[in-house]
């Protein structure tokens, strides 16, 4: 079995004499795509917390710090601060540390982790062992190479996201060059550099757009319905490929909604309505849908890295209970401190209107059941979620709150 990619648990002082640098196998060292979206700003301080190096890939300039870094850095030198002698003392990683049997408990880092807010609110660009590296475009020619080197494990984040308005065959072929194409590239690179591991955020989209009386599972017959779905299940099919002929383990997460501090589209979209008192038509709909806190798929993510068990997994996220959305409507307005105004207006009434107006397709993706059945992830890995659902919304509303103030 290959040597776990997580840190070692500490068993006494590591280095007693503090003017030593403190070196760290590069197996530490993760490589983050789509360093800057919404993801990964809340991946990157977890990863850190967790006791890694990253390496944040962004597409556009380089924050000034890093600039800097790669002046000094032209006599070879790391730009991570503990190889340069500046001896970073790395949090402990014993809250992460595999219980028996390699198997973390569940919610290992429930009362152990730092706040919503303190994860969510770190800033990358201030934090001394994130490095940042421009890759440009992500897609067929993207150079990998100096991205990837020294780099144990790959957290590829970095997509053509859905965007509802975009259909037709230009932007079909787009999501194909960037998600799927652009991602076969990165893992034959890191395949290519030795990368041991590489965690790929697909989508709960692979499986279709809703759910009848059961929540998807792992096992559940892809079903993509648009372009984007289709681009991740083609790049998943890739991966598995890239992983079965040169051994890389690949692990594959399938998230549904995502929320948290920095949410945008349609949830930031109801933030909004419902902070402003606006009256919603959704108080008659009856459906389940799945989310996911950023926190929890931070940790989730980071869990994903070491276990070894997560190697060649497949595994649907979600946090802790299901919502109907006028559930979810009450418990924003609870988190925001203000009273929700739901008006009782049948689903189907709903569904002739977004007819009319020609959307349809977002008002049955309102209307409509989609769940998620994480019992895989929490037997084979013992993940749970390390913050609830209300502890996730809270902090989103105070995120919110505190930037429209
Ligand atoms: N958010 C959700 O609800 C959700 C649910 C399921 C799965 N996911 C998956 O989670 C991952 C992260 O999503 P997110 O919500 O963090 O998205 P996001 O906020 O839109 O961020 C996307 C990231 O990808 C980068 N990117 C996009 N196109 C690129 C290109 N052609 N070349 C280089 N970089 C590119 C963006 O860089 P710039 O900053 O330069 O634009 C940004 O850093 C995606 O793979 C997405 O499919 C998200």
């Amino acid at each position: 079995m290959s040597q776990p990619i997580g840190p070692e648990p500490r068993r006494g002082p590591p280095n007693s004499n503090p003017s030593m640098p403190q070196r760290e196998p590069k197996t530490r060292r993760i490589l983050v795509t789509g360093a800057t979206g919404f993801i990964g700003r809340a991946l990157i301080p977890a990863l850190v917390a967790a006791g890694y190096g990253v390496r944040a890939a962004v597409r556009g300039p380089l924050p000034a710090r890093d600039k800097d870094r790669g002046r000094d850095s032209s006599a070879g030198t790391s730009a991570f601060p503990e190889e340069q002698g500046h001896g970073w003392h790395g949090p402990s990683s014993q809250s992460l540390a595999p219980g028996e049997n390699g198997a973390a408990a569940p919610h290992s880092l429930a009362r152990s982790s730092p706040s919503p807010d303190e994860v969510l609110g770190a800033r990358a660009e201030e934090e001394p062992r994130v490095e940042h590296t421009q890759v440009g475009d992500i897609g067929p020619g993207t150079r990998w190479n100096g991205a990837l080197r020294d780099v144990g494990a790959v957290v590829h984040l970095a997509a053509r996201v859905h965007v509802m308005a975009q259909s037709g065959s230009g932007a079909s072929a787009e999501y194909q060059r960037v998600n799927t194409v652009g991602t076969e590239r990165l893992a034959l690179a890191a395949a290519e550099t030795g990368v041991r591991r590489f965690v790929f955020l697909s989508t709960v989209k692979v499986h279709g757009e809703a759910t009848g009386a059961r929540a998807f599972t792992e096992s559940d017959p892809p079903l993509p319905q648009d372009a984007y779905a289709r681009s991740k299940w083609e790049a998943e099919q890739a991966l598995r490929r890239i992983g079965a002929r040169t051994g890389m383990e690949v692990v594959i997460l399938r998230p549904p909604l995502v929320y948290g501090p920095g949410v945008k589209a349609n949830f930031f979209s109801l933030l909004q309505a419902i902070a402003r008192g606006l009256p919603l038509p959704i108080g008659a709909i009856d459906n389940r849908r799945s989310l996911i806190f950023v926190g929890n798929l931070a940790d989730a993510i980071v869990k994903c890295i070491e276990h070894p068990a997560a190697a060649g997994g497949t595994f649907l996220v979600r946090d802790g209970e299901d919502l109907s959305t006028p559930e979810l409507a009450r418990r924003l307005a609870r988190a925001l401190d203000v009273r929700p105004r739901l008006l009782s207006v049948p689903p189907s009434w709903l569904s002739f209107g977004g007819w009319l107006t020609g959307r349809r397709d977002a008002v049955d993706r309102l209307i409509g059941s989609l769940a998620v059945d994480d019992s895989k992830i929490r037997a084979a890995l013992g993940w749970g979620p390390p913050y609830t659902l209300d502890e996730g919304l809270a902090a989103t509303a105070r995120w919110f709150l505190a930037r429209t103030r």
